[in-house]
């Protein structure tokens, strides 16, 4: 399909997802919200850094031996080197107080954000004028305020004279509640640094996370958040649930990681036996640690109907599924792979969906049993992809008048590295699977079992990088929802 018939697509689904919204049920948000510190930064900085601090040797050894945490400050210039270097996005954690203090007070913040793909999302749909119950573990002022407070409705369980009572986040908001900040690096693609005779160049747009946090670790669930949404699960339509990349390998109460992803199994269960409609997302997010992976994969998914995860989320997870022939061309965005790789992880995890998005396009697996037609899903990731442009171009989460007017202004372009692939990918449908490739390209999907829905980005010359596949994954769901609540008022 050529450009301009995808930019006629994008049409057609704004316009039927912004007519069916109001179709939509109440959605239950979890479990990670923090806030983000943007900190945007430039190789020269980080170059002056090292130098200055005489790391070059160390960094340089951290750099072909990644330690995924940070314990010093070489650590953390390392974890932006690296991150720039490959044009990837990790997340490391900061294991003392004294380092991210030091790191706060070198580099700041240039801006606040809401963070964590619980909150994230929550703003995401409330500005879709949606409603949305959230949990939020600590909710000092400061996190409070960067809940949206323009469009839809946040609701925050407490537990208030013996009842469940539901506030707006400011008003929920308690004093005495830890912040968590994390530390967001953003690079561009004109980052260029050198450390020790070694030229480090990003390759693209990308971010790396600094991360002191103790307890969306656990995946906590607020007992009020507990309580409340069991009162009102048998009308939420879909639970978008994250946060599990947060657990840790080992506790200091001696808790393990399956302890807490069984805590939040018991409460899904709860909520399936009060809904058995309910549809359950979750974002899978960047673990380092394979034994970690391996516990959610085997623990988690069971309870759940669909993940999202990016192309290096999809190689690392199929790594510790075993299935490993084609890691490399995952990686590389090809996308008749990453179609395999997404069909082996449905396959093997029993799941009804899988959504994987890439910078160029997103590709969207889908069994009968999920419930939405392929072309309903088709539209809905392509609404879901522009968000993620236009937070992407703008640098703020959208309203649908924002994600319109972008849309409308020419300035996104669709990616012609998108539009290869999709072809690569007909290929390889007709080949291996004797599915017709030229009706797949005019058409975006496949009918067969499991569907499937090819996406094209719209890309820009982007403003945030952060949230971009909490974005995509929250608007495709809520517009699967719109589409599919509104196909049962007209029946
Ligand atoms: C991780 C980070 C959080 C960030 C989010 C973006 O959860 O901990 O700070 O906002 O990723 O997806």
């Amino acid at each position: 399909m050529q450009a301009e018939e995808w930019a006629r697509k994008y049409d057609r689904a704004l316009s039927e997802v912004k007519e069916s919204i109001k179709y939509c049920r109440m959605f239950v948000t979890g479990f990670n919200t923090n806030i983000d510190g943007l900190r945007h930064v430039e190789g020269e900085e980080i170059e002056r850094i090292v130098t200055e601090k005489n790391l070059e040797g160390e960094i340089l050894s951290k750099l072909e031996n990644p330690p995924r945490e940070i314990r010093t400050l070489s650590d953390l210039l390392a974890g932006i080197l690296f991150c720039a270097e490959n044009g990837v996005g990790e997340e490391w954690f900061i294991r003392e107080l004294e380092v991210f203090e030091t790191i706060r007070s070198i580099f700041g913040y240039d801006r606040l954000r809401m963070g964590g793909q619980g909150g994230i999302m929550t703003n995401v749909l409330a500005l879709l004028d949606l409603k949305v119950i959230p949990n939020v573990v600590a909710l000092p002022q400061i996190q409070a305020e960067q809940f949206t407070t323009e469009r839809g409705e946040i609701l925050i369980p407490r537990r208030e004279n013996g009842r469940i009572v539901f506030k707006n986040p400011l008003e929920a908001a308690r004093e005495s509640d830890k912040i968590f900040i994390h530390s967001i690096f953003e690079f561009d693609d004109r980052f260029c640094a050198r450390v020790g005779g070694r030229t480090i160049r990003a390759p693209v747009d990308n971010r790396f996370i600094a991360t002191y946090d103790d307890e969306n670790v656990k995946v906590k669930v607020d007992p009020a958040f507990w309580e409340g949404t069991l009162t009102v699960i048998d009308r939420v339509g879909v639970a978008m649930l994250s946060g599990y990349h947060m657990l840790q390998s080992q506790y200091p109460d001696g808790s393990k990681p399956e302890d807490h992803i069984r805590n939040t199994i018991e409460l899904i269960k709860s909520w399936r036996e009060r809904n058995p409609e309910l549809r359950i997302h979750t974002e899978i997010g960047f673990v380092a640690d394979s034994g970690i992976r391996e516990s959610i994969l085997s623990t988690l998914t069971p309870h759940i109907d669909s993940i999202g995860l990016n192309e290096d989320e999809l190689a690392d997870n199929l790594y510790t599924l075993g299935q490993r022939d084609n890691l490399e061309e995952i990686r590389d965005m090809n996308a008749a792979q990453i179609y395999t790789g997404a069909r082996r992880m449905m396959e093997k995890l029993g799941l009804k969906r899988v959504m994987v998005h890439s910078r160029d396009f997103s590709v969207c697996l889908l069994s009968s049993g999920y419930g939405v037609e392929p072309r309903d899903e088709l539209y809905s990731v392509l609404f879901g992809s522009l968000l993620a442009a236009t937070l992407a171009h703008t640098g703020n989460f959208p309203t649908v008048q924002e994600a319109e007017s972008v849309l409308r202004s020419g300035e996104l372009e669709i990616s012609e590295r998108a539009l290869k692939e999709q072809e690569n990918l007909a290929s390889h449908l007709e080949s291996e699977e004797g599915y017709p490739g030229k009706r797949f390209l005019e058409e975006g999907f496949t009918d067969a079992e499991p569907s499937m829905v090819f996406a094209p980005s719209n890309l820009t010359e982007p403003r945030a990088t952060v949230g971009l596949g909490d974005t995509i994954c929250s608007g495709s769901l809520a517009a699967e929802e719109a589409l599919k609540r509104r196909k049962q008022r007209v029946a």
